[in-house]
């Protein structure tokens, strides 16, 4: 080893093992419940010793120190490694291979959180990566991104350039992706991996999403289960192409490779430019899935969505119920109907701007930030007045990032525009992209938010929208040697035009949406309060969909409205949007009077369950995908209070029914059972509705809440007494 390492000098952290326990020549990474430890060789070459569940006995770490095992923690492309590599570039000179070697190592831990820098560097070329470790040691999970820089005299193309990768040595590994379409949004589904490479990746650009999610599920020696076995949850943090890289060799090791897509994307790096990738991010666990989830939960509040700890406001927007079709005093009925509902917010969708080339469809008028004269006379002015007469905050939608090619903008900007300039242009939803690798796309982007604050600070809550994927990839900004870096450079323009938000309005709540959940991913997430989950609101689809979304999202996060997509009862609708942030997305207008009272008290029931639901804990109790009945429940922290939803989408004649048997709930505590969500005058028909349970009996036997009438639903709250 040329430098030896002494990582017990530089630890700093005060966690179970001392510094001292750490070994020379080892690196521990580690949350209360995991280690990472890296190894640095003889060869100086850093490798990974061990990933699973924490190792209790401090001398055992020195085994590792003697033994040689392992693969490279960061390999590189053009040695004796055959697989896919975390790293390939192509150095000025025309040399392909990098040999990267350890120079340094950080380690510090505040509040419980643990960050560990890892220089490595290369002999031959001026050329360094640095691997970074954030652990999150009270919510078990681990970031990891890097850095890449040279000194080199000509750029260096960077042809694969990985955030983080992981290496499993089991006997079979087990794979869940969320895939999809447009409001057909992550449909799970678990496959073996073989010998080979399964690549989950996306080619879109901007709306990054729409096939597949920038996340997974990996069951390790067996497919997931919801309280048993070993199981990581994974997700990149990143607005943009995504690729996770799953590749098992000849020995049946198993290498994770997650980052940005570098297809399309050779990243020419200058020299003293720092390459920095965007966060993977993941957590790991020997009781499967559900406490996994529940620590991603946990830290995503406290570290990651804005205001993650803050509350959410109940809304109704205007979208379904109006479309595109509305003026001003249509507007004004609909706030007072959401006056009349009790929600915080009325959310005023799309169609409210363009005067040239009015927004009364999505063909035109995206770029044109101004209210459309003829349908709202007033202006944003008038509504955010009405809004407030009517005891209600205004919400309003944006898509900032877009152009028609029917607007002023676009005429006015046409080189603020992706596109080939020597192509006929295609559109997606009638649309094409803003180039944010631009400094001056990035100001006008940032200026609509700005502009429309500045002129209307009774504005409380954005939707931000992107509807259409990167078409005609060429940026009139960028040079012609540098067009391969447009992928990277536009999601960095947006973070920019974000972190200037940020900056300005820290506060702002803001929901990011995408065409539905196009847009999925927690880098994103740092800037936004909640995301749209799908277009799709059909509550049975909704059923699965926000299953899915909970394995690496909370409710809180997760917007759900009630629509008239699904033709089911409003109880059922309700029932499923109250699993998520609760909006409502109807014409109120159309309720009957009972249906009214029920909306009024559901929202009323929600905001006294917000703790639990929002903030509290998720149990997935039964899975939409095993049958026609699902459950999950949340419990609060202190496992006093509870709430259950129980539904049943097209169960067949005569079928068997299993009770629900609860979770998470305190054994010795007693629970009293009262059904909510009851149709005014309607009776419940529980048998344990008013009775009190111990939690040990709701766990073990648990209660009858499934029933063979169709599209029907029991929302259950359980108090401690
Ligand atoms: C996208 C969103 C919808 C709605 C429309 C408006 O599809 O997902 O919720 O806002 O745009 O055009």
């Amino acid at each position: 080893m040329k430098k030896l390492l002494n990582a017990c000098a530089l630890v700093l952290c005060a966690g179970s093992l001392s510094a001292a326990d750490v070994p020379a020549g080892l690196i521990r990474i580690g949350t209360d419940k995991t280690d990472l430890i890296l190894r640095v060789g003889d060869d100086s070459r850093v490798r990974q010793a061990y990933l699973g569940p924490k190792l209790v006995n401090a001398a055992d770490l020195e085994h590792f120190s003697k033994s040689s095992g392992g693969t490279e923690a960061y390999v590189t492309h053009g040695m004796e490694d055959y697989f896919e590599p975390a790293i390939r570039v192509l150095h000025a000179d025309g040399n392909p291979s990098l040999l990267l070697t350890y120079k340094d190592f950080t380690q510090e831990e505040n509040d419980s959180v643990q960050t560990t820098g890892i220089v490595l560097q290369d002999e031959k070329y001026p050329f360094e990566v640095r691997l970074f470790y954030k652990a999150y040691k009270r919510e078990n999970v681990i970031k990891m991104w890097t850095e890449i820089e040279h000194g080199e005299k000509k750029p260096v193309t960077l042809y694969n350039y990985a955030s983080s990768m992981l290496h499993f040595g089991r006997d079979s590994y087990w794979m869940t992706e969320f895939s999809g379409d447009w409001a057909h949004e992550v449909n799970m589904e678990e496959q073996k991996l073989t010998f080979g490479k399964k690549v989950v990746d996306t080619k879109l650009g901007s709306r990054a999403n729409l096939h597949v999610s920038p996340f997974f599920l990996l069951g390790l020696d067996a497919p997931v289960a919801e309280n048993t076995g070993n199981a990581v949850i994974g997700t990149l943090g990143w607005t943009g192409n995504f690729r996770f890289t799953f590749e098992v060799d000849n020995a049946n090791n198993l290498r994770l490779i997650s980052g940005i897509n570098p297809s399309g994307s050779e990243y020419l790096l200058p020299k003293g430019e720092v390459f920095r990738t965007p966060e993977f991010i993941f957590t790991y666990s020997t009781e499967g899935t559900g406490p996994a989830s529940r620590d991603f939960h946990d830290w995503a509040r406290k570290y990651q969505i804005k205001d993650g700890m803050g509350d959410r406001m109940t809304l109704l927007n205007n979208w379904e119920a109006t479309y595109f079709d509305f003026d001003q005093a249509k507007l004004e009925k609909i706030i007072a109907d959401a006056a009349d509902l009790g929600v915080d917010m009325f959310l005023l969708d799309d169609g409210w701007f363009g005067n040239k080339y009015p927004r009364s469809s999505d063909h035109a008028g995206l770029g044109d930030w101004e209210e459309t004269k003829a349908k709202l006379p007033g202006g944003i002015g008038a509504l955010t007045a009405a809004a407030k007469k009517e005891g209600v905050k205004f919400g309003l939608w944006i898509e900032p990032e877009m152009v028609n090619p029917k607007s002023e903008l676009y005429e006015k900007h046409k080189d603020w525009v992706i596109h080939l300039p020597n192509r006929e242009e295609y559109h997606y939803r009638n649309q094409m992209v803003l180039d944010l690798s631009n400094p001056a796309v990035q100001d006008y982007v940032f200026g609509v938010v700005d502009k429309l604050l500045t002129a209307y600070p009774e504005i409380a809550y954005f939707k931000w929208d992107c509807n259409s994927p990167i078409t005609n990839i060429y940026s009139p900004y960028l040079g012609a040697d540098k067009q391969s870096n447009l992928y990277v450079e536009h999601v960095r323009g947006l973070y920019k035009v974000l972190d200037r938000i940020a900056a300005k309005y820290p506060t702002l709540p803001m929901m990011l949406c995408s065409g539905g959940g196009g847009r999925t991913d927690y880098e994103g997430l740092k800037y936004f309060t909640e995301f749209w989950a799908s277009d799709n609101t059909d509550p049975v689809e909704r059923i699965f969909i926000q299953w899915g979304y909970s394995y690496l999202f909370p409710a809180k996060a997760t917007a759900a409205h009630v629509t008239s997509w699904g033709k089911q009862s409003l109880k059922f609708r309700t029932d499923v949007a109250m699993m998520g942030k609760l909006g409502f997305d109807i014409r109120v207008d159309e309720l009957s009077p009972a249906e009214k009272q029920f909306a009024r008290q559901a929202v009323a029931n929600y905001n006294r369950l917000k703790p639990v639901i929002l903030d509290g804990e998720l149990y997935r109790l039964v899975s939409p995908y095993s049958g026609e009945h699902s459950s999950v429940m949340f419990t609060d922290r202190a496992k006093a209070n509870a709430v259950v939803f129980a539904f049943n989408r097209n169960p067949r004649f005569s079928e068997q029914l299993r009770n629900v048997r609860l979770q998470g709930l305190d054994p010795q505590k007693m629970y009293t059972v009262a059904e909510i969500n009851l149709m005014p005058g309607a009776k419940s028909g529980l048998a344990a509705n008013g009775r009190s349970y111990s939690g040990d009996y709701l766990m073990k036997v648990g209660l009858p809440l499934f029933s063979g009438a169709h599209l029907t639903s029991t929302v259950v709250e359980l108090s401690a007494r």
